[in-house]
């Protein structure tokens, strides 16, 4: 059996880029980064075309990362004015509702551009400018993608909240960047479940540190019922509706904030990678574009969510700056049935498809006849994004989904990267399957040991960067000494991804996941510390420890240690308890798969969790412990082994 699926000869004939194109532009791309950059910076549409193109130093006594400094642009003005010459009756967004008999809505891009213009007013009016901070709560739904390209229009930085995700969190990221307004919705629809968005923002908004909020617009959705509090909440379309259809852009320098994401880290809050305007909007429009060999014709669907990197970048950045149809699905992929998203391309006749591994894994269980009753011809590429694509995962996408027609993108970057950074280019790169592959333009990953020397050749490491692309984020919001200690202190000079990864002899990556303690569930980070600190904050927990464990379909679970405290007796229903309580505190995507009792957690005399130990328990390997012997008491360890909950 092969492992190589060569460029297939009819798609690489049409490809925007093919095998020697990739080979000369790369070596361009690092051996002349500036004059690479400042050429791909044409793509965009600037108030002031930029003369500096790169000043970056990785120096811990130097630091900084600037791109395209004295530019000036706006993003949404390259996603949404100058398309309308040429686009402006092309469909930007393509939303397909949770309910597939509800009306599919096509906004183009002079409607879009409208909706924009018309939000971005009245945010003006309601006292938003520049540099303040919009939190975004909404269901995928046509308003959110307006809500994030109003913001861009008037210079508001937008910090986008998963709507998974609890009043907690969103009240510890509204507090963390003292956000001015909110745009929710009254309800969100997923597989006929109604998610309370607003009574959501009303929790979040009773909690410490929210008061800098004073306006929540809502977004009138389901219909649902629910509670306006005079003044703060008005209806979107109130403020909205008579707004002119026009809206000044805001000049802003290339490295003015566009927008604040949080995400997990291995300790402490989440971090709010912070993206800036040129470089970030630069690298996910000629990824996008590159990667999936974008043509004018194309229907292109990112199944992500916009409350996550992936969705800012190839849902909205990236197709919006290219003039591309970007389908925008409310829904899940096992509602009404497991074939909902292969009679999505049918309906709409989706060219380019993406999504995640998870999503592939729990599809490729229900077998091939839910697939197979489509007919999936209008695909032409696949691709993955998230996490590991396992090989078996990859090759029933590839023979069933794709009838071993189209090649599948495996792209790996993170939210801090802004966009893809290891991927086949499909015209130009052979596949394996599990593997990313090659590195895009002006990338230059390296494997390094523990003691960060660099590896050559065949080998596996940890995954630096030894410089800087355009997309990389610029700093942690608010602490700009957490960004540097995080990615440049592991191994001075360069960029730690916090990934593991190998390469082989024919120089191809293949991530074999986190070396941190951060967790990978369903393709979404989630930080142990922050599961830990959730329950440790239940009254009857002492101590909590966190660990991801293989899943069949989530590619991670969580796996959780609990000690009570004196007096409190362990019990199925507090075990139940313990669950919700996680749910509530952070929100669904951190529920824990597994919870165990634990008299006592592994420690070493100095009173660190060695959660190697705790791994390795979890994932029922307890012949692979390795050394114990700094444990204070062994016996702590035996009993996990012996009580260990999933056999
Ligand atoms: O471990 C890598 C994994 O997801 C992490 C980044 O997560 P996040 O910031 O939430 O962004 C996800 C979407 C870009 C990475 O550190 N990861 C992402 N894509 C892949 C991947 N691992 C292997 N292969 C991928 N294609």
């Amino acid at each position: 059996m092969s492992d190589l699926y060569p460029v297939k000869p009819e798609f690489a004939a049409k490809a925007r880029i093919g095998k020697d194109d990739y080979q000369r532009l790369y070596r361009e791309s690092v051996e002349d980064p500036e004059g690479f950059w400042a050429k791909a910076a044409e793509r965009l549409d600037w108030f002031r075309k930029p003369t500096v193109i790169k000043d970056v130093s990785y120096k811990l006594e130097d630091f900084r990362i600037r791109w395209f400094a004295d530019g000036e642009l706006n993003a949404s003005v390259n996603c949404l004015d100058r398309q309308l010459e040429k686009r402006g009756d092309k469909v930007a967004i393509l939303f397909e509702p949770d309910d597939p008999s509800a009306p599919v809505q096509k906004v183009t891009y002079r409607q879009l551009y409208e909706r924009v213009c018309k939000l971005g007013n009245a945010l003006r009016n309601l006292g938003v400018g520049k540099g303040d901070r919009v939190t975004i709560y909404l269901p995928m739904i046509p308003d959110a993608v307006v809500a994030m390209l109003a913001c861009a229009r008037i210079g508001a930085i937008h910090s986008v909240v998963f709507g998974g995700f609890a009043p907690n969190s969103i009240a510890d990221r509204v507090a963390d960047c003292g956000s001015k307004l909110i745009i929710t919705a009254d309800e969100g629809l997923r597989g006929a479940k109604k998610i309370p968005l607003k009574a959501n923002v009303d929790a979040a908004l009773k909690l410490p540190g929210t008061n800098t909020v004073e306006t929540v617009l809502v977004v009138r959705h389901t219909g649902g019922a629910v509670d306006m509090q005079a003044p703060r909440d008005r209806w979107f379309h109130d403020v909205v509706d008579g707004q002119p259809a026009q809206c000044e852009p805001e000049r802003m320098n290339a490295e003015d904030p566009l927008f604040i994401l949080y995400t997990s880290g291995s300790t402490g809050k989440p971090k709010g990678v912070l993206h800036t305007t040129g470089g970030y909007l630069l690298y996910a429009s000629y990824t996008h574009e590159a990667i999936f060999d974008l043509r004018e014709d194309d229907i292109y669907w990112c199944t992500a969510d916009v409350g996550w990197v992936t969705g800012h970048s190839y849902i909205v950045y990236g197709p919006l700056a290219n003039g591309a149809t970007s389908l925008v699905f409310e829904g899940v992929p096992n509602y009404p049935s497991v074939s909902r998203f292969w009679e999505v391309i049918d309906k709409h006749q989706v060219t380019i498809f993406y999504t995640a591994p998870t999503a592939i894994r729990a599809l490729m269980r229900e077998g091939e006849a839910p697939v197979k009753k489509t007919s999936r011809s209008s695909l032409r590429l696949l691709g993955s994004v998230g996490e590991p694509i396992n090989p078996e995962a990859w090759r029933w996408y590839y023979d069933v989904v794709g009838d071993g027609r189209c090649p599948i993108v495996d792209t790996w970057w993170q939210t801090e990267t802004g966009g893809i950074l290891i991927s086949p280019l499909p015209g130009a790169v052979d596949l394996k399957p599990g593997s990313a592959t090659v590195p895009f333009f002006g990338v230059r990953p390296a494997l390094v040991d523990t003691d960060g020397r660099v590896l050559e050749g065949a080998a596996e490491g940890n995954l630096v960067l030894l410089d800087s692309w355009p997309g990389q984020m610029r700093t942690v919001y608010g602490d700009h000494q957490r960004f540097i200690d995080t990615y440049f202190r592991t191994y001075p000079g360069t960029y730690f991804t916090g990934d593991g990864c190998r390469r082989d002899e024919d120089g191809y990556y293949w991530i074999t996941g986190r070396v941190d303690d951060v967790i990978n569930v369903s393709g979404h980070r989630i930080g142990t510390a922050e599961v830990e600190s959730a329950l440790v904050a239940h009254p009857k927990v002492a101590e909590a420890a966190v660990v991801g464990f293989p899943h069949e379909i989530k590619g991670q679970g969580i796996y959780a240690y609990v000690t009570l405290k004196a007096g409190e007796q362990p019990s199925d229903e507090l075990q139940k308890e313990l669950v919700a309580w996680v749910r509530k505190e952070i929100g669904p995507i951190a529920t824990p798969d597994h919870l165990q009792w634990a008299a006592g957690l592994p420690k070493t005399r100095s009173g660190k969790i060695m959660r190697r130990i705790l791994r390795k328990i979890a994932e029922n390997a307890p012949d692979q412990l390795g050394d114990t012997s700094t444990l204070a008491d062994p016996s702590v360890v035996e009993s996990l082994v012996s009580e260990r909950k999933v056999k």
